[in-house]
C-alpha cells in the first residue's frame, strides 16, 4: 500500500504498478494529519514501511502526524526505512536556504527568477568578501553546485517551507513515540563503519556508549548529510515470529552468494558518503 496526498502522485504510482503487472497493491491519495486521527482499520498494519524523500520535506506538526501514522501503520517487530536529509553535510548551506526562502516569501516573482536573483546575491557577497563564507567553505560549494542542478530539483529543496535536515539523533528521538528503535544503516557502504575509519576516529565512536551520541559524532566525522535508517517496532511478541518479516529473515538467512570470477580480477572501487 502507498500513501501521498498529491493525486497525481498516486495516479503515477497506480500507472507504474499497473505497467508491472502488480495486483496486490493499492494506493491512498490520503493525508497524513487526517489519517494520523482517523486511520482506517482496512488499511492494517504492516511488516515493512518504507519513507522516501519525505521526512526531512515536512513541517513539524505532518510529521508528528507522519509518526503516528507510523504507531497505526506498523505490526509487532516491523521495519521500517526512514530516509531524509541528514546534519552535519547541510550546515554550509543554510545560509543560502534561508535567504532564498526569504527571498521566495517576499517577491511575487516566479520561484525560477527568484533562484537566479538568489545565485547572484551570493555571487556578489563572495566576491565582496563577506564573512560568513570564511567559516563556512561549504557554503561556496553549494552555490556552485545549485548553478549546475536543475532549478525544479533547487527550489523544491531550499523554497520548500518544510524542508529541514536533521542529526540522527532527533529522528530517533521522535521515532521512539511510534515506539520504534533505531536498528542500523540501509546505506550499504556505511554498514562498514567506524571499522573503515581512521584509528583515532574510529576509536572516538567506540568510545560512546549512548546510541545516539554514537550516531551523531559518527556523522560529524563523515560530515553525513543523507541517512537511510532501519528502525523497529519494539512490541516484539510471539506473533511477529510467525510473520512474513519473520519468514523473509530465514530465507534472507538461507541466501548463498558465490563470487563468479577469480578475486584478483574482482577489484572493485566504490565511492562512499566517508572515503
Ligand atoms: C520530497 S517528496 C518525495 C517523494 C518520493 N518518495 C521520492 O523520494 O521521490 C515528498 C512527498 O511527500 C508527500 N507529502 C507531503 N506532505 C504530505 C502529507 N501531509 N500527506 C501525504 N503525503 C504528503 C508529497 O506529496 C511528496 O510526494
Amino acid at each position: 500500500m502507498g500513501v501521498d496526498f498529491l493525486p497525481d502522485h498516486i495516479d503515477h504510482a497506480r500507472a507504474v504498478a499497473a505497467a508491472a503487472g502488480l495486483d496486490n497493491i493499492y494506493f491512498s491519495d490520503g493525508d497524513f494529519v487526517q489519517l494520523a486521527s482517523d486511520w482506517p482499520e482496512k488499511f492494517g498494519r504492516f511488516d515493512y514501511v518504507t519513507l522516501h524523500g519525505v521526512y526531512s520535506w515536512i513541517s513539524a506538526p505532518v510529521r508528528a502526524a507522519l509518526v503516528n501514522c507510523l504507531a497505526h501503520a506498523t505490526a509487532p517487530g516491523a521495519l521500517v526505512y526512514v530516509a531524509y536529509n541528514g546534519q552535519p553535510g547541510w550546515l554550509g548551506s543554510m545560509p543560502f536556504r534561508h535567504i532564498t526562502r526569504l527571498m521566495r516569501e517576499t517577491s511575487d516573482q516566479p520561484s525560477t527568477d527568484v533562484l537566479r536573483q538568489s545565485i547572484e546575491i551570493f555571487d556578489r557577497m563572495a566576491a565582496g568578501g563577506a564573512s560568513t563564507f570564511q567559516i563556512l567553505p561549504g557554503l561556496k560549494a553549494r552555490v556552485a553546485a545549485v548553478k549546475k542542478q536543475s532549478p525544479n530539483y533547487v527550489i523544491h529543496e531550499f523554497m520548500h517551507e518544510g524542508w529541514h535536515p536533521f542529526w540522527a539523533s532527533e529522528v530517533a528521538a521522535e521515532l521512539d513515540r511510534a515506539g520504534l528503535g533505531f536498528v542500523g544503516t540501509a546505506t550499504i557502504a556505511e554498514t562498514l563503519l567506524p571499522t573503515g575509519l581512521p584509528p583515532a576516529l574510529r576509536q572516538m565512536i567506540e568510545e560512546q556508549s549512548v546510541d545516539s551520541l554514537r550516531q551523531d559524532i559518527q556523522d560529524f566525522i563523515i560530515n553525513q548529510s543523507f541517512r537511510r535508517d532501519i528502525f523497529r517496532h519494539r512490541r516484539d511478541d510471539a506473533s511477529a515470529t510467525h510473520s512474513q518479516q519473520g519468514r523473509d529473515m530465514d530465507a534472507l538467512g538461507q541466501m548463498q552468494l558465490h563470487l563468479l570470477t577469480s578475486p584478483q580480477g574482482a577489484a572493485l572501487d566504490v565511492k562512499t558518503s566517508f572515503a
